[in-house]
């Protein structure tokens, strides 16, 4: 009793509204089962809303708030979008001239080459767009030829608006590869080395989700979503890692995750892509040491939950998904692709040289919660 009274106290200090009717109080004389599991059995009323929240109540009894059951709900579908379907995304203004600032040398990517993933759109293209801008050249592998053909393109009309009086265009290119496929995978990556010469970093963002529950999910779909965020993180990764063994030379390839390889989102389900993700993370660390003896550095950057052109796209067709998503963000707020340029710089760049196996989650905090 007194404890659910303090409670009571502390809420209504804090300014909050309670969350359901307070009810009767019983009697102090009414005793508590000393076993939840007995209490759960006889399913006595709970005496009010703390003890609602507990085994005493049933789910959801204690009132509505935010988060509500932290449960998956079946009726959630959303399928990965057909090409043909997909938004464009376009590189950003304003970010990319040379500045008078201070800032660490080491954070420079002056001389190297990164080969982005995925680059063509969404955060893939965002990340390529760090590299160029902190000066490397790119190559951007993606399976929609057109749209990474463009966003080269895109990236280097960029780069000369914003930096007019510069004597140097970065090489910005575009490869055709299903990183799923080991062929693929060898096709660009050989043809990225005809055209650049060598590979210094490597960033893996071609990767995709979707919600089925578990029960529906077509088996040929859940197989795709692993092959190409699970196999395809891992080939590309072998494919450098090997150059770079072969060219005797130090290198950072970052695996791009994502929250859901720590925690499992609500309310959309998606098991498949939450284990792969585990999967991404977990393989950075244990390629980090298996290349350690090599000076190749491979870690994991974890995203939250981001508004690219794709997820704005799914959020206008499900408005009630935005307002849960951004309820259970610390920072109250969803992330922008750009907020990935530091830290994919970082791990990039000889400032995160004795960072090796780590998961920079970018999520504002909410796997903190
Ligand atoms: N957007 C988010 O909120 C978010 C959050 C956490 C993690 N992530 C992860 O970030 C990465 C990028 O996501 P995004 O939101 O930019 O998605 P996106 O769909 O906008 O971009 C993904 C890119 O990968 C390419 N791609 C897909 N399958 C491919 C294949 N087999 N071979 C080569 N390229 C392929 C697509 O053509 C596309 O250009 C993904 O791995 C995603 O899981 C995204």
């Amino acid at each position: 009793m007194f404890r659910s009274h303090l409670i009571r106290q502390v809420v209504r200090a804090s300014g909050q509204a309670p969350r359901a009717a307070p009810r009767a109080t019983q009697p102090a004389t009414v005793s508590r089962p000393f076993s939840s599991a007995a209490c759960r059995l006889n399913k006595q009323p709970p005496r009010d809303d703390v003890d609602a929240a507990t085994t005493s109540g049933e789910p959801g009894e204690s009132g509505d708030h935010e988060g509500q059951y932290a449960r998956t709900q079946d009726n959630i579908r959303v399928e990965y979008p057909e090409e043909d379907d997909l938004p464009r995304s376009q590189p950003l203004q304003g970010r990319g001239g040379f500045h008078f600032k201070r800032t660490l040398a080491s954070f420079s990517l002056e001389g190297r080459v990164g080969v982005v993933t995925g680059g063509a759109r969404g955060l893939g293209l965002v990340m390529a767009q760090a590299l160029v801008t902190s000066g490397a050249d790119v190559a951007i592998v993606d399976m929609n030829r057109d749209e990474a053909q463009r966003s080269a393109q895109g990236l280097i009309d960029t780069y000369k608006a914003e930096n007019p009086g510069s004597d140097t265009v970065p090489k910005v290119t575009a490869h055709f590869c299903d990183v799923s496929s080991p062929t693929s995978v060898n096709q660009s990556f050989a043809e990225i080395l005809k055209e650049h010469g060598k590979v210094d970093n490597l960033v893996t963002s071609a990767g995709f989700t979707e919600n089925y529950d578990a029960i529906s999910y077509p088996h040929d779909r859940m197989q795709k979503l692993w092959g190409v965020n699970v196999d395809g993180t891992y080939l590309y990764a072998v494919a450098v890692a090997k150059h770079l063994m072969e060219r005797n030379s130090a290198g950072s390839i970052v695996m791009i995750g994502s929250m859901s390889g720590a925690i499992v989102n609500v309310p959309q389900p998606q098991a498949p892509y939450n284990a792969a993700k585990a999967a991404v993370r977990h393989l950075a660390s244990s390629l980090a040491v298996e290349w350690a003896h090599a000076g190749i550095r491979v870690n994991c950057i974890s995203p939250g939950y981001m508004l690219t052109a794709l997820t704005k796209k799914i959020l206008d067709d499900n408005p009630e998904l935005q307002k849960q998503w951004t309820s259970l963000i610390p920072v109250g707020k969803m992330g922008r692709p750009e907020d990935l340029m530091g830290a994919v710089t970082f791990l990039c760049s000889d400032a995160s040289t004795y960072v090796n196996g780590a998961d920079l989650r970018v999520d504002g905090a909410y796997t903190c919660t």
